[in-house]
């Protein structure tokens, strides 16, 4: 946990970073300044707790990163569009991630509101909807704690549809393009990830994915 008075902790730490990167490879900064090729997107909850790097022990240039409060895929979200977008057509990135997390506050705002002229509880309506939509399934759970961390899955599915829903996927598909899609739920309680099921064939009933991407996808 960094604290205020750890402010400047951050810019030393930095330094160090930099000096080990260069102890281990001169080189390593030429290379990294040269045009990115990352081979995933991460659509990611905003979360502290939730440091993709660091979870997945990925580098520099591994992975390329959209990150808001409860991982929204929102049809109107310019910002995450042209990142869609920049990751297909430019980047050619062929791995979409949508990763969601346990302990979400967001999914928890979304579910319980905060303060009703909150913005955030706008921002999450669509999980509200989830909720509701899948209220008798829910509601079997007596936990709290553990139904808003099943809430938190259903999102994450939710959300790839809303990704596959996009032109921009559905271009993609068109032309051909080879797109895997995943759900994974960060378990903050164990610090692992969970590659959730998905709903293949009904996307597919939905026209939202090609006739033959089962196939592919499991080769
Ligand atoms: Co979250």
């Amino acid at each position: 946990m960094i604290h205020h008075r750890d402010y400047f902790e951050l810019l030393n730490n930095n330094k160090l970073w930099a000096a080990e990167k260069l102890k281990t490879d001169p080189a390593y900064f030429d290379e990294l300044a040269k045009p990115q090729r990352p081979k995933f997107l991460f659509i990611g909850c905003s979360d502290s707790r939730v440091p993709l790097t660091s979870i997945l022990e990925s580098e520099p240039g591994d992975l390329f990163v959209h990150r808001n409060i409860a991982n929204q895929v929102n049809l109107t979200d310019i910002n995450l569009l042209s990142i869609i977008e920049y990751a297909v057509e430019i980047l050619n990135i062929e791995h979409m991630i949508i990763l969601g997390h346990y302990k979400c506050g967001g999914v928890k705002a979304a579910v319980e509101g905060l303060n009703e002229e909150d913005i955030v509880e706008n921002w999450v309506s669509q999980i509200s909807d989830i909720y509701h939509y899948h209220k008798k399934e829910l509601e079997t759970i007596t936990d709290k704690g553990k139904m808003y961390d099943r809430i938190s899955e259903m999102n994450v599915v939710a959300q790839l549809k809303n990704l596959l829903r996009t032109p921009i996927i559905q271009r993609a598909f068109r032309n051909k393009k080879k797109l895997w899609f995943h759900g994974w739920i960060f378990d903050i309680y164990t610090g692992l990830i969970k590659d959730l099921p998905l709903p293949l064939r009904e996307w597919k009933e939905y026209d939202l994915l090609p006739e033959d991407y089962l196939s592919e996808a499991f080769m």
